[in-house]
């Protein structure tokens, strides 16, 4: 057991982020946007979203596409002018059936045919008569030479279809929906899941500056009060999961070899739920190989074999005998543990995932720190995934950092759930680039 014990000290001491490094991090990331936005070759690419903050006032029925992995949603959304918004129809469906009838994301599917599929549910959902501006949100990175043109620079998060990298995704569905006979809805915006998780909270809330994911993948972008390029407020999309200003254990360094995209999106690999479950099983399989932890299974040793969602169970664990980490750990094919195996199963998993909310303070940290040096005004940072919703103490962390960070100046920083904010933002980016009175004019 000493040596049990030793281990997992040692890996505090590896995965703690101190007070000083917290800060340094957040001081590397702010160099890192300042060298992304005067077109430098740093880790931040800093996507210019030609879109500024809503004024509230908004309003009309609008139509929002939420493309942002395997499963799309298309909605129309009334926005009430009053900053609030309600959904009047909904579609969710994936882009590949599970009984394999068709797949939308595979190489062999092409890119019209992926968006005349997406341009086919809109149809079910588009009232009869009258135009409809439509928000597209596409969150993989793109690059924008305005609102409404967003080239793929690369596709993530598993997804191949052919002839869309280097292509304007805008103009594809646009194309798909006159395809259809449906030119009366109009593409006005497409934009990053970050940016519609800002918007949407900016529609109520003027003092929303960051606007961040903490799901499967993990991004954050912030409003830029004076962007060089049109000397305007502009939401910028930071691509922050591709951050690499963090120095890795050698836990993140055998994660990311085995990864598709090696050194690619590395403060991704760090803090996203996609691979959270992954870093966990990586150290235990390094204390079971060591002797560390009894285990007389193989299946730790199947890369991906541990769901984020059992690590909200194991954190989620206050009775005194560990009996959800138990049966978590049964599920991974180790059983018949002491409870003090148990206990440093919680304190990895709860190390891993703390980790995670540090690096993404001090990112947030930066951000303020550049557009807001002394912390005069109020900021809100608006948060949606599954990561901030669900996994237990994840959120209190984000929090506490940010007092550790600023002291009493954290009272002027809020960080909220901005439910379904990648949705709605986009009907709220479409209207405010859509310069008619009422939305709906016929
Ligand atoms: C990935 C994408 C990014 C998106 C994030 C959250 O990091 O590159 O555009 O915002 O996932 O969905």
């Amino acid at each position: 057991m000493e040596r049990l014990y030793t281990a997992v000290a040692r890996l505090e001491k590896e995965l703690a982020i101190s007070a000083i490094l917290l800060q340094d991090i957040a001081s590397r990331f702010q160099e890192a946007m300042n060298e992304g936005l005067t077109g430098g070759s740093g880790s931040l690419r800093m996507l210019p979203s030609f879109i500024g903050s809503p004024t509230g006032q908004e309003q009309g029925q609008v139509i929002a596409v939420d493309f942002g992995g395997t499963n799309v949603r298309v909605l129309l959304v009334e926005l009430a002018g009053t900053g609030r918004s309600r959904i009047v129809a909904r579609r969710a469906f994936p882009l590949k059936d599970k009984l394999g009838h068709y797949d939308y994301t595979a190489v062999s599917a092409s890119g019209p045919a992926l968006f005349d599929f997406i341009a086919g549910k809109i149809s079910e959902i588009v009232p009869a008569g009258g135009i409809y501006p439509l928000g597209h949100t596409f969150s993989f990175p793109c690059r924008q030479q305005g609102g409404d043109q967003a080239v793929l620079i690369s596709w993530t998060k598993e997804i191949k279809t052919a002839g869309v990298e280097g292509r304007d995704v805008g103009q594809m569905l646009q194309a798909a929906l006159e395809n259809r006979g449906l030119d009366r809805v109009r593409l006005q915006a497409v934009i990053n899941d970050t940016t519609g998780t800002l918007l949407t909270a900016a529609y109520s809330d003027p003092a929303t500056t960051i606007g961040a994911i903490c799901g499967t993948g993990h991004n954050s972008c912030y409003l830029e009060s004076c962007h060089p390029l049109t000397n305007r407020p502009m939401i910028v999309n930071m691509e922050s999961g591709n951050f690499d200003g963090v120095q890795q254990t050698k836990y993140d360094i055998l994660l990311d070899q085995a990864s598709e995209k090696p050194g690619a999106q590395r403060l991704e690999k760090m803090v996203s739920g996609q691979y959270l479950g992954e870093l966990v099983r990586i150290i235990i399989s390094s204390l079971t190989a060591a002797g560390h932890i009894a285990s007389g299974s193989e299946s730790l040793s199947v890369p991906y074999s541990l769901p984020t969602e059992d690590i909200s169970a194991i954190l989620g664990d206050t009775s005194p005998g560990l009996e959800a980490v138990a049966v978590v750990a049964a599920r991974w094919g180790i059983t018949q543990l002491k409870v003090c195996e148990y206990k440093a199963i919680q304190t990895i998993s709860r190390l891993v995932a703390m980790r995670s909310a540090w690096l993404v303070a001090a990112t947030w940290a930066g951000v303020l720190t550049k557009i807001d040096p002394g912390l005069v005004r109020q900021h809100t940072i608006a948060v949606d995934g599954a990561l901030y919703e669900k996994m237990p103490g994840y959120s209190e962390q984000l929090a506490n950092t940010m007092m550790e960070m600023f002291g009493d100046k954290a009272k002027q920083i809020t960080i909220r759930l901005s439910k379904d904010g990648s949705g709605i933002g986009a009907a709220i980016a479409a209207a405010t680039v859509y310069k008619g009175k009422y939305c709906n004019e016929r």
